[in-house]
């Protein structure tokens, strides 16, 4: 089996993918130091699949730590890289803790990889790298504007990081960065989900945490967008279909016949839904009435996913990626 190093995969979008990666035959070997997720994860992970996952709990932006672990593992195959702190909001408060940890666990990483020879990388992007956008909907191909938030200029470096070693530096690396929009849901086996430390900073968590009383009435940050209720609007998508993606991103890279290849896609339903429509999904899909207030626009929230007509809309280019994936 080959196997597959998943850093942050003891996360919400990993523990998913970790998931699929075994169903599609991987060994998919977990890397984290349980920053923003517990260990009681990988007990879920041992439920769904049939056996303990292999597991490191350790920083991978510590060269020391990741030098032990690739030369004990022998070959590898390759990497998906989630390990990476998210929150928009936080990373305006802490930016030089963004940029260390974002930045670093992505070059310690693959320094690692070209060292050992481990030649396929599927990274972790984001939607935040387009900035404020000035044509919707977003494609690809659309320019790379300043980032509204140090989160996501995290995620435009180590995308240009990926394309100057590969695209200019022509190592011997195959990487392909998935940009997407918004994971929700959770596994059908009810085993794994979405359950960050503290309090959550996506919409979905804080619902369900809000709704189990776990967290005071939900605050929606700002109400006076261009969108048809004044609420933000997202493109949701289910997080088992994204993980699945990433299965179909390797299968992609084993593919090539080059030894440097470099790529980008987008990952989104090309759905949008504002915010407001996503807590009325909730309360008619559980019964379960929500509590909430409208608070003023939050710092390094992309504001111009308000168009009207495709606002928040991710149409990639080659959307084969999403579409095959149609698992949750
Ligand atoms: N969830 C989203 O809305 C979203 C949207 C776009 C992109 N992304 C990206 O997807 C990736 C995964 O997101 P998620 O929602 O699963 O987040 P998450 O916080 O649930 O998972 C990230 C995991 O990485 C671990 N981690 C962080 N830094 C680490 C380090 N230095 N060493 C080892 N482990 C470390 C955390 O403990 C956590 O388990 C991130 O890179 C995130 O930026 C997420």
């Amino acid at each position: 089996m080959k196997k597959i190093i998943v850093t942050g995969g003891a996360g919400f979008i990993g523990s998913h993918t970790v998931v699929e990666l075994h169903e599609a035959g991987y060994e998919p070997i977990v890397v984290d130091n349980f920053h923003n997720s517990e260990k009681s994860v990988l007990e879920g992970l041992k439920r769904i699949i049939g056996k303990e996952v292999k597991s490191y709990a350790i920083d991978c932006a510590d060269p020391a730590a990741m030098e032990s672990l690739f030369a004990s593992e022998g070959e590898i195959s390759g990497a998906i890289h989630f390990a990476a702190y998210k929150a928009v909001g936080e990373s305006v408060e802490k930016p030089l803790e963004y940029f260390r940890n974002n930045l670093d666990s992505t070059l310690v990483l693959m320094d690692a990889m070209l060292r050992y020879g481990a030649p396929h990388l599927v990274f972790s992007s984001s939607c935040t790298v387009y900035g404020q956008p000035e044509k919707l909907p977003v494609t690809e191909t659309s320019p790379i504007l300043p980032a509204q938030s140090p989160y996501g200029a995290t995620k435009q470096i180590c995308e240009e990081m990926m394309r100057q070693t590969i695209e200019i530096g022509r190592k011997p690396l195959r990487a392909i960065a998935l940009r997407y929009f918004n994971p929700v849901g959770a596994h059908p086996s009810a085993e794994i989900g979405e359950l960050p430390r503290g309090v959550p900073s996506n919409l979905i968590p804080f619902i369900t945490q809000s709704a189990a009383g776990l967290r005071p009435p939900i605050t929606i940050f700002g109400n006076d967008y261009n969108t048809p209720d004044g609420t933000c609007i997202r493109d949701f998508i289910h997080v088992v279909d994204l993980a699945k993606a990433h299965v179909k991103a390797l299968e992609l890279l084993e593919k090539q016949a080059e030894p440097a290849f470099y790529d980008i896609f987008n990952i989104g339903t090309g759905q949008g839904n504002t915010v407001l429509e996503a807590i009325k999904a909730f309360e008619e899909a559980t019964g379960v009435p929500l509590q909430y207030k409208i608070g003023p626009r939050r710092a390094g929230d992309v504001a111009g996913l308000e168009n009207r007509t495709y606002a928040g809309r991710c149409h990639a280019r080659r959307v084969a990626l999403a579409t095959e994936a149609d698992g949750g």
